[in-house]
This record gives C-alpha cells, sequence and structure tokens, in this order.
C-alpha cells in the first residue's frame, strides 16, 4: 500500500524506517519531512495543517492509510476532514478525530474525562478571567508549589509549577487577564502537586482493542540535572526500569482499561496512539497527561523495539483487529540522545552543516531538524538528530550512542550528558 506520514521530526523519521521495512509498503509519502525521511521515501512539501493540500497530494499519490505525527492538524480535525469527503472517506487516518484530540487540546476537557471515569490525577479547579478571586482562594487552600497550566495548546510552555504563593496569584492574573499564553490561558487550570518520578506509556487503539506498546522515560529539560528550561525532549529511554510488572499492572487496570472504557462511554471514536504522561508517587500511577499522538524523542526508542510489522499493525488497527494481533516486543533496551541547536530552546542558528554520519556504526540516526541544501544535510531545527542505540541494559545503549556521538559534527551542536542520571 502506498502511505502518507505528516509531520517533520525525529518522530516521523522512525515511523518512516519502521514502515520502509515492510513488505505491505509500496510507495511511502512524507510530509514535509526532513533530510533523513528524503533518504527513506519521498518527502511533499506542504503544510500537514493544509487539509486541502494534504487531499491533493492523496489522490494524487493513490494514498491508501496515513499516519499523522504530530498533535496540530488532529486537534484541527484532520480526521474528521477525512470523514466528511467522499472521496477520502475509505482511506484510514491513524489519529483521533477533533472531539478526541481535545484530550490534548484542552487540559480541561482531560480533567474532566479522568475524573468522570475514576482515573487517577492530581486535584484540580478551572478558572476563567470571571472566576480570578475564586482562583486565589483555590490557591490558597493548596500546599506549594503550585501548578498552573493553561487550558488549551501552548506549545508546551502553558504549565508554570511556582514556589512561592504571592508568585502563584500574579501568574495566575498574567495568564487569564493579560493572556499570557495568548487565548490557550483564557482558562487555567489549577492542579495540587504531585511529588514523584514521571515515564510514559504508550497504548494503540482501534476504538475497541488496544495493544500496549513499550513504555518510555523522557528527559525534557535542556540542562544536566534536570536543569533549565523545558524543551522537546533531549533524550529517551524504552523500557523504563523502575516500572516493574506489578506497577505496569496498576497502570493498565487502573489507567488504560478506563481511558479506552471511557471513550466507549462518551461516545468519543478514537482511532490512534493515546500517549499517557504518568506519574509514581508512593509505587501508585497516576496520570499527569494526555497525548493523542506518539511523543518525540520517545518514539525513537518505542519503535525500534517493536519488532512486528509497523505497516500490520496499522491495517489492523485501520480494521479494528488489534485483539487479534500479537505484537512483539524486542526485550532489549534502546535509547536515545538527542543532538541539538546551541540555544535551543531559546533562540538559535539554522543552516549548520552536519558531518560524520557516515562514520556512525552500531547506532541508528533519526533525523529531526534536518534540510538538504545543496546535496549537504544541514540543520533546520533546534532538535537536530536522535542517536538511538540498543543495549542489554540502558546503560549498556547509552554508551553505544554516546560513543557514535564522537563522530557526529556541527557548529554549536549540544547534547545532554547524563540521559537517565536518575535511574
Ligand atoms: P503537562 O503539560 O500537563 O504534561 O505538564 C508539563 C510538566 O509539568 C509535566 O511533565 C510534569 O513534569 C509537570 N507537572 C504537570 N502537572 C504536575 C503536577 N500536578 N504535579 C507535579 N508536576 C506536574
Ligand atoms: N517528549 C514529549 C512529547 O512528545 O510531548
Amino acid at each position: 500500500m502506498n502511505i502518507l506520514i505528516l509531520g517533520s521530526g525525529g518522530r516521523e523519521c522512525a515511523f518512516a524506517w519502521k514502515l520502509a521495512q515492510s513488505n505491505k509498503v509500496n510507495k511511502l509519502f512524507i510530509a514535509p519531512g526532513n533530510a533523513g525521511t528524503h533518504n527513506i521515501g519521498t518527502n511533499i512539501s506542504i503544510n500537514p495543517n493544509d487539509f486541502e493540500a494534504v487531499k491533493k497530494v492523496v489522490l494524487k499519490q493513490e494514498i491508501q492509510m496515513v499516519i499523522v505525527g504530530p498533535e496540530d492538524p488532529l486537534v484541527n480535525g484532520i480526521h474528521d476532514f477525512f470523514l466528511a469527503d467522499n472521496a477520502l472517506k475509505s482511506i484510514p487516518v491513524i489519529g483521533p478525530q477533533k472531539h478526541a484530540a481535545q484530550l490534548e487540546g484542552s487540559k480541561e476537557f482531560a480533567k474532566e474525562f479522568m475524573y468522570r471515569h475514576n482515573i487517577p490525577t492530581a486535584k484540580y479547579e478551572s478558572f476563567t478571567s470571571k472566576s480570578l478571586e475564586k482562583g486565589f482562594q483555590f490557591l490558597e487552600t493548596l500546599d506549594a508549589p503550585y501548578v498552573l497550566k493553561a487550558d488549551g495548546l501552548a506549545a508546551g510552555k502553558g504549565v508554570l509549577i511556582l514556589n512561592d504563593l504571592q508568585e502563584a496569584k500574579h501568574e495566575l492574573k498574567e495568564m487569564l487577564t493579560n493572556k499570557k499564553f495568548g487565548e490557550a490561558s483564557s482558562k487555567v487550570v489549577i492542579e495540587e502537586f504531585l511529588d514523584g518520578i514521571e515515564m510514559s506509556t504508550f497504548v494503540l487503539t482501534d476504538s475497541e482493542n488496544y495493544v500496549v506498546l513499550p513504555n518510555a522515560k523522557d528527559y525534557k529539560r535542556i540542562g544536566e540535572g534536570d536543569k533549565g528550561l523545558n524543551t522537546g525532549g533531549m533524550g529517551a529511554i524504552s523500557p523504563v526500569p523502575f516500572a516493574d510488572k506489578e506497577f505496569l499492572t496498576k497502570v493498565e487496570e487502573r489507567i488504560i482499561k478506563p481511558t479506552i472504557a471511557g471513550f466507549k462511554k462518551d461516545n468519543i471514536p478514537y482511532v490512534g496512539f493515546v500517549f499517557i504522561g504518568l506519574i509514581k508517587v508512593n509505587n501508585e500511577p497516576l496520570v499527569i497527561e494526555y497525548n493523542v499522538r506518539m511523543g518525540d524523542p520517545e518514539t525513537e526508542v518505542v519503535i525500534p523495539r517493536i519488532k512486528s510489522d509497523l505497516a500490520d499493525l496499522f491495517i489492523a488497527t485501520a480494521e479494528k483487529r488489534l485483539d487479534k494481533f500479537n505484537l512483539e516486543i524486542d526485550e532489549r533496551s534502546a535509547t536515545t540522545v538527542m543532538l541539538v541547536s546551541g540555544g535551543y530552546p531559546e533562540a538559535y542558528e539554522k543552516g549548520k552543516e552536519i558531518s560524520g554520519l557516515d562514520q556512525v556504526k552500531g547506532s541508528i540516526v533519526f533525523q529531526a531538524g534536518t534540510d538538504l541544501k545543496d546535496d549537504k544535510i544541514v540543520t533546520s531545527g533546534g532538535r537536530v538528530l536522535a542517536v538511538t542505540s540498543y543495549g542489554n541494559n540502558f546503560k549498556e545503549a547509552l554508551n553505544q550512542s554516546y560513543q557514535n556521538i564522537k563522530s557526529i559534527k556541527f557548529d554549536k551542536m549540544n547534547f545532554r550528558k547524563d540521559i537517565g542520571f536518575d535511574l
């Protein structure tokens, strides 16, 4: 079959790498893709949020399945657009419809869903500019630190964790009345702070059945020791060593099953990935957030650990046969280390030539923010390359990635040397 992947990051590069290994795949297209996906399939330079442009490509290239990488086309309703179009409605889209995408697009929607289905999560209340005073009063009932979340999508920047009550009140006002995060903060969710260790679990559902994919832990802060600004993710490890069998059983029984059952009870059709951000507090799992897509860079460790054919897995998803799908997982650990542009996540320069990729041995390099310029691979984003390796344990896998990183170079390249430091 001909498959179109929407997106341009390391996640989409990992999907393409794995799909290219399937004999079910005839032609593979990535829109817009990057210099790495250019070597695997055919890049098409369109914006995934321009649905009419996506439609043209799908019809012209006789696409038979669409895999949606990032959240914004989902939140903007790409799946609904396909279902409403006679020429597109029979083409499966892996990624949920707009209704379900609110699980990521609105923190309040996600919290209400969890409360309705008794899924463990931090207690919360939500406020608008009209209820600012009530927000102040709610903050006074909580202990520090205070967690304030812009309700809408805010490019990963909408969550503030503050130690001081006065500062929390000030920021709440900034968010609600001065629109600190634009429309995204016209509503704010205030949560109880949970003290624990985070990890993520990934589920693929066909809206009736589900398979649990390998779990992972990512490292979001730019600095070593988890210091400094939040990024999209600086590295990841799979499986998570502290998630033992007993803990994972709790996750499946108390979180995954009620989530999938909740979609059905609420009449929310859901075909696609569910990314559940978890926190382990006193050996109990609670949900921090839902995303309606795979994580990046988590995909760069999760996908390499799937031994089954990925096209088969997606076909089974589209045909609602996931209950009969035997997902084979590689027992080895996989780790990835992100090489980023100097300055990221703040301002950084682009267009730096990347060298040494041909010297990498025994690791897989998934490209993210890269582009081709006169046949040379250059940087084009903050997160540039994900260097993934396997090992008998995560330390062995990490050593392999760090060894190979020595041969990769670009001006002002930066990366964290302590991925997995807390495990
Ligand atoms: P979110 O966008 O909801 O995942 O929040 C971003 C990050 O803020 C999470 O990955 C956590 O590190 C942190 N965080 C969010 N909610 C809480 C909470 N209730 N308690 C502690 N940390 C939190
Ligand atoms: N790595 C976190 C995310 O994809 O949201």
